[in-house]
């Protein structure tokens, strides 16, 4: 038998965790981006990967322990996923982590204990595993912890050595698994039966670093690497069946049952499979468009557009003809947005790059679906079993299939694909591309390497200059490499020397134009990979050639804003430290051209005092007009002098210093204002929590504040209009409709109570007779419990020696019982309290209270009919 741990949501699950750890001197940190700054992998597919440098030692931690709900992503099971009980792309790792600080024992201690303690699982419950070499891990266990030796199992390296890649930092695991179903007993434990077991928090002690020919070499600390499954534990802690039945993902597959107008727990296996993908993929492609990933034909893009596409494949399985993804994505958006807030703010962008996405590739599918069905039939006819790699090729290089789609479909016909014929022809198609044309995917550290053999690192001039001369080293199209290419082709550009700054340390890139003989390039965006600073653009007019020169010219005004959002981040930081805590310290900040915002780490929410004090400093320090000191100093002589530097920041031995004397000192590599009165205005628009013990300030200055004041200004405006009322008469006139609108809703209250009595009233017909006693159960419509249980008074008060019963369906999802006995009937044994809990039971409920008047709640309203025939059976029985 499984014990029964209290049911908790996925947002509490989270929060316990966190808190559990920040009460052990664990920092929290926010969630890293699923792009990795890490360029050896394509996402962020475990809780630590943003650590990898310190584990390595490259990059001295600011904190000894942290604690991270960070979002992954993996997409090695992609054909599992929906299949089986716990497959995702998209999941959240709960983890702890200590650089070279507590070890094993004191890992497998908390593990233990907020296993037991905080989530409830009785030992009972939970078996280990340990690495088949690691008897230290395995004493810890039995002797500290006192979990039975039958109940702790050794495994191989497969299964507890865990390794990020084939190489980097390493180490044995042990692993905390839930048991189903301890009653089946110790002697045939197989942790591979997943009707039995489940894994949910995975321990490693990260020791080894492992180089490309497998060797391992002790790293210079040991550390703990722990990862608890969120949705896994949510899965047990809701005791439902799978993890896409629990509350982080099930609204999402409700939503689209609704679009395709089916029910999920009636449908059959292969519909529940399409909705369980609908419901992982969608979150994985909110969050990934979230972390700014554009689909493509490349890298982390082809992801993205690969998981859309199935997203809407499996939604035409299921009966969904038109567009629906953003649909469900508002419902995935709205699941997340108290963990993750980015997905609100970048809602419109998420929607915009689905919506795209889904009628590009519902255009296509039409067109290719009817080709595959030819193909099919033409196949069936010829006694074929499979697809040739030539068709599946067709579909993929000019319908947009991806072999898996094609595979899928076929599947669905008993068929299979001839995949080593698709390779065949995939393979020829490379080839024909011409030698030069190389396919560089820009995530990929090789392809950086490969493209480094040709050219130089980008100079970048754009501190000093907003225009310069360059040479063209490298064009890109869809990630391969090409000599030249036209008008109204998206390219990616590498110059010798920009003044562009390419986006970094939160700051955007720049906007702007590259132009030439006859050439004109819109520069939309810029990325810097390793040493390349990539001009992401749209050829406007011209034909663009490597080794053309070029002129590259930033957009003046988009830099100004940007730098005053910049230099007043940091002022910003600076009167946080002074008013509220020396202490703070950076979690991350976002510099756009329209608004800046600044994570940080603190306890408590700021109070509306603060607030208005850190908006005034920084405005005083705007007004006081400081000039800025720029500097580039040996890391060690900057942070002497005092330079702020942020966690999790790589540095060289080098470092920029933006000083504004006695105001603000920061280590920093973006664009500032040369004298903080080009900001002009400083304004906060808010403060909140983006997780525990993290906050954010979102605030806008410089030019950009006279958009912020327009649009504001529109609302009032228009308030004003409506309300026909002054501007400063809007708080008063509402505060008044507010006033009414209580008044109305009281008055509808007391209306619906008598409406409920007065109802009530005609059940004396139905009034009936059961020895001395008389006896009314009866179900009412849409009455709230307050007036069922007036209702049930007044009727008892007029039959006088009786039971009376009612039960109503006040709104969707709720049950509402109440039973009021006379003295008379209580002497026979009844009582009002006991007897409607026991027939709330019925309805998933439950309840009591006084013997002589008792009230009970249920969720399952279907059941009412039921209950009530089972309250007037047992009143029949007990009173005659
Ligand atoms: N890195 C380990 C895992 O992914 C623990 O977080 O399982």
């Amino acid at each position: 038998m499984s014990s029964n741990p209290q049911k908790l949501s996925g947002n509490e699950i989270r929060n316990l965790f966190l808190d559990f750890f920040a009460g052990r001197g664990h920092q929290i940190l926010p969630s890293a981006s699923l792009v990795p700054e890490d360029p050896t992998v394509l996402l962020t597919i475990a809780g630590m990967v943003p650590f990898k440098p310190i584990f390595l030692g490259q990059r001295t931690p600011e904190f000894k322990r942290a604690t991270t709900s960070q979002k992954c992503i993996r997409t090695n099971d992609i054909e599992n996923v929906g299949r089986t009980k716990r497959h995702h792309t998209f999941f959240e790792m709960l983890g702890n982590f200590s650089f070279g600080d507590y070890f094993k024992e004191q890992a497998i201690a908390w593990g233990w204990e907020i296993s037991t303690q905080i989530f409830g699982f009785s030992p009972n419950n939970l078996v280990v595993s340990v690495f088949e070499e690691d008897d230290e891990a395995f004493n810890i266990w039995r002797d500290q912890i006192g979990v039975p030796a039958a109940r702790i199992k050794r495994m191989g390296a497969d299964d507890n050595f865990w390794a990020m890649g084939a190489t980097g930092p390493c180490g044995p695991c042990s692993e905390i698994y839930y048991d189903f179903h301890p009653e089946r007993g110790d002697d045939n434990i197989d942790l591979e039966d997943d009707s039995r077991f489940i894994e949910f928090y995975n321990l490693v002690f990260m020791q080894y670093n492992r180089d490309a020919s497998g060797n391992l070499t002790p790293l210079q600390n040991k550390n703990i690497d722990t990862g608890m499954g969120l949705e896994r534990m949510a899965q047990i802690l809701q005791q439902v069946p799978n993890n896409y039945e629990t509350d982080l993902i099930f609204p999402i597959i409700q939503t689209a049952a609704q679009i395709a107008g089916i029910d999920y727990h009636s449908s059959d296996e292969t519909t529940k499979v399409s909705l369980k993908v609908i419901g992982d993929h969608v979150r994985a492609v909110v969050h990934m468009i979230a972390d700014e990933i554009r689909a493509s034909n490349v890298g982390r893009g082809y992801v993205l557009r690969r998981l859309i596409r199935r997203v809407v494949r499996h939604g035409r399985l299921i009966g969904i003809s038109g567009e629906f993804i953003t649909q469900v994505a508002e419902t995935a958006i709205a699941l997340s947005e108290s963990a993750y807030p980015n997905v609100r703010q970048r809602e419109a962008a998420i929607k915009a790059e689905l919506q795209r996405e889904e009628s590009n590739f519902l255009k296509t599918l039409d067109r290719g679906e009817k080709l595959l069905e030819e193909i099919i039939q033409e196949v069936k006819q010829q006694g074929k079993t499979f697809i040739s790699g030539e068709s599946a090729f067709t579909l993929y290089d000019t319908y947009g299939f991806p072999l898996e789609l094609t595979q899928e479909i076929a599947e669905e016909n008993n068929l299979t694909v001839d995949e080593a014929g698709f390779n065949v022809e995939m393979q020829k198609q490379v080839e024909r591309a011409k030698a030069a044309h190389e396919t560089i995917d820009l995530t990929v550290q090789s392809s950086l390497d490969k493209l480094a053999e040709h050219i130089h690192a980008t100079e970048f001039l754009g501190y000093t200059q907003p225009a310069a001369t360059a040479k063209v080293e490298a064009i890109l199209v869809d990630g391969v490499s090409q000599e030249a290419a036209e008008a109204g082709t998206q390219v990616q550009i590498v110059l010798d020397q920009t003044p562009f700054y390419a986006e970094s340390g939160g700051q955007i890139g720049d906007r702007g134009y590259i132009s030439g003989d006859g050439i004109v390039i819109r520069v939309e965006d810029m990325k810097k990979e390793s040493d390349f600073f990539i001009h992401l653009g749209h050829i406007e007019r011209g034909t663009l050639r490597v080794g053309d020169t070029v002129t590259a010219q930033i957009d003046r005004a988009c830099r100004r804003r940007a730098q005053a959002n910049h230099t007043a981040t940091h002022l910003l930081q600076a009167a946080l430290k002074k008013i509220v805590d020396e202490g703070i310290s950076q979690a991350g900040s976002l510099v756009s051209f329209d608004r800046l915002r600044f994570d940080f780490n603190c306890p408590r929410a700021l109070t509306a005092e603060e607030v208005q004090q850190i908006e005034e400093q920084v405005n005083t320090w705007i007004a006081e007009a400081h000039a800025a000191n720029v500097e580039v100093l040996p890391l060690a002589e900057a942070k002497a002098k005092g330079a702020v530097a942020m966690f999790g920041e790589k540095y060289g031995d080098e470092v920029r210093v933006i000083d504004f004397p006695g105001v603000s000192m920061e280590l920093c590599g973006g664009t500032h204002v040369s004298n903080t009165a080009e900001i002009g205005v400083f304004k906060i628009i808010s403060e909140a929590g983006v997780a525990s013990g993290v906050r954010r300030i979102e605030a806008v200055s410089g030019p950009a504040i006279l958009d912020y004041l327009n649009v504001r200004d529109k609302v009032v405006k228009d308030l004003s209009d409506r309300f026909k009322v002054k501007p400063e008469e809007l708080p008063d006139r509402i505060t008044s409709l507010q006033t009414e609108l209580r008044t109305a809703e009281k008055q509808l209250e007391t209306l619906k109570s008598q409406l409920a009595i007065a109802k009530s009233d005609s059940l004396l017909d139905t009034l009936e007779t059961v020895g001395d006693h008389k006896l009314i159960v009866a179900q009412l419509e849409d009455v709230d419990p307050e007036s069922l249980k007036t209702a049930a008074e007044r009727l008892l008060q007029k039959i006088g020696n009786g039971a009376v019963v009612l039960g109503s369906v006040p709104e969707a999802g709720k049950v509402s019982i109440v039973a009021a006995f006379s003295a008379e009937v209580n002497k026979k044994g009844l009582q009002a309290g006991k007897f409607v809990g026991a027939i709330a039971k019925i309805c998933g409920g439950g309840g009591g209270g006084r013997p002589n008047l008792a009230q009970a709640g249920g969720r399952d309203a279907s059941k009412l009919p039921e209950a009530l025939a089972k309250a007037q059976s047992d009143l029949r029985s007990a009173l005659s």
